[in-house]
């Protein structure tokens, strides 16, 4: 299985530690157990920021970072080994392992933290933490803090100031190195095997659900231990709703399919969309629609390199569409004052992409001082256009209601252009028929 080497979690700790002011500490919590119903838990997903920093799998864990430290700057208070709880829930790395396993040049229980966490603010000037996304954390933290304002009459010195750790963290989680672009190429590739198996086992008959089944199958057996985000399995008018969620209709003939689903490696997301005919083959709407967002598309494609900035894929693809839909009379105007207007917006309501890594809609600033982020080697994002034609859409032919279309990709950018991730899944309306085609001969 490919995954991030561990001397990367310590090369990451170093970079954050010398952007940290002198002085100071980084504190940051594992994610919860979530609880799914009664006795029933999610499956576990470590924190983004947390795992960025530790490539630690537990919950209950709290990661600090004190540059400088003597004993070690890089503390991690964890679950203590516990034979009966291990017996029932799985293994534990405890301190020890902490230690040898992740890293960690010092480690604690976590059932001690009240006792030790404290004693490591104190004189420190600053405190780093991601303060507004975890309140009962954040609470924590400042019980921490009044243990040593009560002892400010002993000599005790409390921080001064609290700085959101995340402009820095999530900046350097904009950026990809060469190991994480591995990883996400990975989990790109796993995700188009699925994509190419939901199209070649569609029928009319089945269900979305079906086509689910394909995709799911295809991420578990590449490894994948979840998708990045719930799987999108959209046929006929679904298709027009964004983030369709039931996939449980039944498939009919002469309806498209849109698939938006990506599976997530070593907590790295793929993220890609593909819409076919679910027997097979475009109608003539179907197919104009469908060429008209690979138009713009692949627009958006050509501009995305260094030294654009990250709207620029977006106007690109606004301008493609907008042309087509006048080009198809599904739009009336003048293709500068319609853009102006935002007259697209009917059909495309949503952006062009997003800065994809460890979180699906990852983080990073899109704008830098009021001005659009300019585009640098390692970013990685999607490009991914649609059309949604509403099926109550009165302005409209009725031939063309109920027609919604995404393609997605995934790239990074590269240092002349940029490098598509998930080029395994056909795309032209030629190859997604001949792909189809050949599965139905297979069958036969
Ligand atoms: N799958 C969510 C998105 O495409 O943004
Ligand atoms: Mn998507
Ligand atoms: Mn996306």
């Amino acid at each position: 299985m490919i995954h991030i080497p561990k001397a990367e979690y310590a090369r990451r700790r170093k970079a954050l530690m010398e952007q940290m002011e002198p002085n100071s500490i980084a504190i940051l919590p594992a994610a919860a157990v979530a609880i799914r119903n009664r006795d029933v838990e999610h499956v576990y997903r470590q924190d983004s920021d947390f795992q960025y920093l530790s490539g630690f799998p537990e919950p209950e864990a709290v990661i600090v970072l004190i540059p400088g430290r003597e004993y070690g700057e890089y503390v991690l208070f964890c679950r203590e080994r516990n034979p009966e709880r291990e017996l029932w829930d799985g293994l534990r790395a405890g301190q020890d392992g902490a230690i040898s396993d992740f890293g960690a040049d010092d480690a604690f229980p976590i059932t001690d933290i009240d006792d030790i966490l404290p004693g490591l603010i104190e004189g420190r000037d600053r405190v780093y933490s991601s303060m507004g996304s975890n309140p009962e954390f954040d609470r924590h933290v400042m019980e921490w803090i009044n243990v040593i304002r009560s002892k400010a009459h002993l000599g005790a010195q409390p921080p001064k100031e609290f700085v959101a750790l995340d402009h820095l963290l999530h900046d350097m989680r904009l950026y990809k190195s060469a190991a994480e672009v591995k990883v996400m190429r990975e989990a790109a590739q796993i995700s188009a095997r699925a994509h190419v198996r939901a199209m070649q086992a569609s029928r009319a008959g089945l269900y979305e659900f079906s086509l689910e089944a394909e995709l799911d199958y295809e991420f578990r057996k590449g490894g994948a231990k979840m998708p990045a985000y719930g799987s999108i399995v959209a046929s006929g008018r679904n298709a027009c709703i964004l983030h369709y969620q039931e996939n449980d209709a039944a498939l009919k003939d002469g309806d498209l399919v849109l698939i938006d689903a990506g599976c997530e490696i070593d907590c790295y997301a793929s993220d890609i969309t593909r819409t076919f005919p679910v027997s097979g083959k475009f109608s003539a709407e179907q197919k104009a629609i469908y060429e008209l967002v690979l138009k713009s598309q692949e627009a958006a494609f050509a501009v995305i390199k260094p030294g654009n900035h990250w709207n620029q894929a977006h106007e690109a693809t606004v301008r493609v569409i907008t042309a087509g839909l006048v080009e198809l009379g599904l739009l009336q105007g003048e293709v500068n004052e319609l853009i102006a207007a935002e007259a697209y917006k009917a059909f495309y309501m949503h952006r062009a992409g997003h800065w994809l890594g460890m979180d699906v809609h990852d983080v990073g600033e899109y704008k830098v001082g009021g001005e659009w982020r300019v585009l640098e080697a390692g970013m990685a994002l999607t490009v991914e256009p649609g059309i949604y034609i509403s099926p109550d859409n009165q302005n409209v032919a009725k031939k063309w209601r109920g027609i919604g279309v995404r393609i997605e990709d995934d790239v990074v950018v590269t240092k002349k252009g940029c490098e598509i991730l998930t080029g395994g899944v056909p795309k032209s309306v030629a190859d997604i028929e001949a792909l189809m085609a050949a599965a139905r001969a297979d069958a036969a």
